[in-house]
């Protein structure tokens, strides 16, 4: 499955580096060619010597290297297919998140046109740290892919369990498996994907919107530019940052988001709305700001029907809709798939804290035309917006 890959694997100071030669062994096993990079604070966890033998290659830490040429940290950053690092340091993620580059692997990093993995390991309240999240948000931003880390046992056991555990490395290898085999999955074709909340206003300084932070769809526009897909993602305001690798355009209301997509409809091979677009906008829009006063009534009138119309005028497209329900809400999935003439409808659920809006995971629903309907149990929305590229895909 990995033959003729060229795998480096990145390995810092972590705990969990006592796993980097069982990866390293799986890897080779998988008859990928793999070359190892450790930092100085790794070869406190394992050794080189333990490295080499299992990649069969010498492994590089020092960036001025008397046995090889200056510019050894350029040519081993052009070599690879995939950079994995596992561990990921705090410490490592900083430096990367914020251009640095004092070691071989940071350098390397900088030099790199290839994908790169990072599986963070650390202690459940480093990882929690913000600023350890604002770094892993601009790495991610920036492109960057993460697996793990997960909850579970952590080094010591005054830590006990928690999260900050390093994904194991058959999960880290399967990952890699998957990231070689999705490359060119959706190549050549052209993707639309809509995210973020729309905000309808009331007056100069008040505005109907909802909870909505873009995440969903921020992570489908990703994975879909991963895949191949030209993106474009139209996105309302959203708690996140739109992707870099994706042609992005920010839309504030329902209209203008219908405007955009009508403009890229005719080109486009798929629509995926994960957006959380108003469903009611004011009748009129006040032109100074409302006063306070005893009572207040707000007319409002129904907002387009975006989906419904795409769905009516489709041509080739194919067409995701995402639908979020409260309470028996799985019923509707099928009623919604086919007034609206859908492909897929993915439906949410909003009465879950560990799905629907703002939180990193999601537990959807898939309902399909045929009557198929498809659980994806919960996981992160990286790898829930995975999932629905991979069946888009067989629809393309
Ligand atoms: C015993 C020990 C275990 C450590 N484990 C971790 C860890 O699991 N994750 C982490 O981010 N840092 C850990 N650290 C801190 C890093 O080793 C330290 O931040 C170092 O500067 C990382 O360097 P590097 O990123 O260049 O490898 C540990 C330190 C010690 C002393």
């Amino acid at each position: 499955m990995l033959a003729d890959r060229k795998i480096l694997v990145g390995a810092t100071g972590g705990i969990a580096a006592y796993k980097t030669p069982f990866l390293v062994r799986q890897l080779v096993e998988k008859k990928a060619s793999v070359r190892v990079v450790m930092t100085e604070a790794a070869g406190n966890f394992v050794t080189p010597l333990v490295l080499e033998t299992l990649s069969g290659n010498p492994v590089s830490s020092e960036l001025f290297p008397r046995q090889f040429a200056s510019t050894h940290h350029i040519e081993l950053a052009r070599w690879p297919d995939l950079i994995v690092v596992a561990p990921a340091t705090a410490d490592f993620i900083g430096r990367v998140a914020n251009g640095l580059a004092p070691d071989l692997l940071c350098n390397v990093l900088l030099v790199a046109t290839s994908t790169v993995l990072l599986a963070p390991a650390m202690n459940t309240e480093m990882w929690f740290h913000s600023q350890v999240q604002e770094n892993c948000a601009k790495l991610e931003k920036l492109g960057y892919e993460f697996i793990g880390p997960e909850e579970g046992k952590l080094a010591t056991a005054s830590e006990g369990e928690g999260m900050g555990r390093m994904s194991e490395p058959d999960t880290i290898v399967k990952r890699i498996e998957e990231i070689f085999s999705e490359r060119e999955l959706l190549k050549g074709k052209r993707i639309v994907v809509t995210g973020g909340r729309t905000e309808e206003a009331i007056d100069p300084v008040r505005y109907l919107s909802n909870r909505s932070s873009g995440k969903m769809g921020a992570a489908l526009a990703r994975a879909a530019a991963r895949m191949g897909a030209q993106v474009s993602f139209v996105h309302g305001r959203m708690s996140v940052e739109p992707p870099q690798n994706t042609d992005n355009f920010l839309v504030l209301t329902a209209e203008e988001m219908q405007k955009k997509l009508l403009e890229l409809y005719a080109k486009s091979d798929a629509v995926i709305m994960a957006a959380a677009v108003s469903d009611f906008r004011a009748e009129k829009v006040s032109r100074e700001k409302i006063r306070r006063k005893e009572h207040l009534t707000l007319e409002l009138v129904p907002n387009p029907d975006i989906l419904a119309g795409l769905g009516k005028s489709k041509k080739k497209q194919k067409l995701v809709g995402f639908a979020l329900e409260a309470g028996g809400g799985l019923g509707n999935g099928k009623k919604k798939l086919e007034e609206k003439n859908l492909d897929m409808l993915v439906l949410n659920r909003a009465d879950e804290p560990d799905a629907g809006f703002d939180v990193d995971t999601n537990r959807v629903t898939l309902f399909f035309p045929s009557g198929k309907k498809e659980e994806v149990p919960l996981a992160s929305k990286d790898e829930v917006a995975r999932v629905i590229l991979r069946k888009l895909a067989k629809l393309l």
